[in-house]
């Protein structure tokens, strides 16, 4: 069966690298090694100096997961966490592990697009349940619950979302959790986002740590800011799943990579630091954005993010929001990422506002307008 092309790696694949005003990406400002390797302890200092350039063990190196479990999962266990080369293999291989021909999925959009088309390369069925903006968003527990069929294996969700920044509340994933459970569904939560944001109530514990058949998809990319470790992990409570999810590895990456696990080890002792600097970025860029917005308050709207460092802008125009990117680019460098990317028909965009480099960027996208 053949895979549809991935529109939203398709476009930054030709346009991030040349473009030089980038306003849509959803990561954080990078940390250079040295900076990273200055933030390690004596011990782990000689773990780098020493490290040997070898295969290293498929689940991921012991320390790391140790690690995860430690800083993001701490009522489970390091054997509940297998490491992958970013999320995006995480996602491929759960979802094809746990999606098979026939089966039926449910998945929320607008999504990265992954999250749909790996259960639907799998041979499954899939019901797509829209975020609306009307509701700001916010996931719809009717929508999904009347969406759920006899043969439905999976729920998808992403929160905080790609790409409105929308989070999920507590309640709301107790009652997803529920309902999941009620019909015996697994629940995949691509929760690469979390705790990258200030949402209005506390984050919402990660779902692996409330329901046995929940995995919770994370990385280092986004909250902390280090994508090129391309370092991603899902954390589960049942052991067996995740063995067969380490068989499909075996046929994607077969291990991660030496430097990129002992990295993100130093990054993950230093997640409060880390943490810290990238929500003060994303703090101080949204208030540029607000400011930017209202005074442009005729041009654009928006349901403002709540988490993570992505949005979804409404253009208030008769023209196209592709023409409008397209320009933007072409006349200014400025890089958005029109709606129709997500496969959505409305005139919105995405911008990201993970950069040290937004006032700049803004004073372009001024220019332009
Ligand atoms: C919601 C979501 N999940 C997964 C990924 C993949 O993350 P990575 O690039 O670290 O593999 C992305 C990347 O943009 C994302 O936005």
């Amino acid at each position: 069966m053949t895979i549809n092309t991935f529109k939203l790696e398709e476009y930054l694949a030709h346009h991030e690298f040349s473009a030089p005003h980038l306003l849509c990406c959803s990561d954080t400002e990078s940390i250079g090694v040295s900076d990273l390797i200055n933030m390690s302890s004596p011990a782990d200092k000689d773990i780098w100096d020493n490290l040997c350039l070898g295969y290293t063990e498929s689940k991921g190196m012991p320390a790391l997961r140790q690690q995860i479990k430690d800083t993001l999962y701490p009522t489970l266990t390091a054997n509940n966490v297998l490491c992958f080369a970013g999320a995006e293999e995480g996602i491929f291989c759960a979802l094809q592990t746990i999606c098979t021909a026939g089966d039926h999925v449910i998945v929320l959009t607008p999504c990265y697009q992954s999250l749909l088309e790996i259960p639907k390369h799998a041979g499954c069925t899939v019901t797509t349940v829209e975020l609306r903006e009307e509701n700001d968003w916010r996931i719809d527990i009717d929508a999904i619950k009347a969406a759920v069929q006899p043969n439905t294996k999976c729920v998808v969700i992403n929160f905080p979302h790609n790409p409105t920044g929308q989070v999920i509340t507590q309640s709301e994933l107790d009652a997803l959790v529920r309902l999941c459970d009620h019909h015996g569904l697994w629940l995949f939560s691509d929760e690469v986002y979390r705790l990258l944001g200030q949402p209005s109530e506390p984050w919402a514990a990660p779902a692996a740590t409330l329901y046995p058949k929940a995995l919770s998809l994370g990385v280092m990319s986004k909250a902390y800011g280090l994508a090129g470790l391309r370092i991603g992990w899902i954390a589960c409570q049942d052991a067996e799943v995740l063995s067969k999810i380490e068989k499909m590895k075996h046929y994607t990456s077969i291990c991660n990579s030496a430097p990129a696990e002992v990295l993100s080890l130093i990054a993950l002792k230093n997640s409060d630091q880390i943490l810290a600097r990238n929500n003060a970025i994303t703090a101080s860029n949204l208030a540029l954005l607000d400011a930017f917005f209202d005074d442009h308050k005729d041009l654009f709207s928006w349901v403002r993010p709540q988490g993570g460092c992505v949005g979804f802008v409404k253009y208030n125009s008769a023209e196209s929001v592709d023409d409008f990117c397209d320009r933007l680019v072409k006349q200014r460098g400025v890089l958005l990422m029109p709606a129709s990317i997500y496969d959505v028909s409305t005139n919105h965009f995405r911008v990201g506002f993970g950069r040290k480099s937004m006032p700049e960027v803004l004073a372009e996208f001024k220019l332009f307008l």
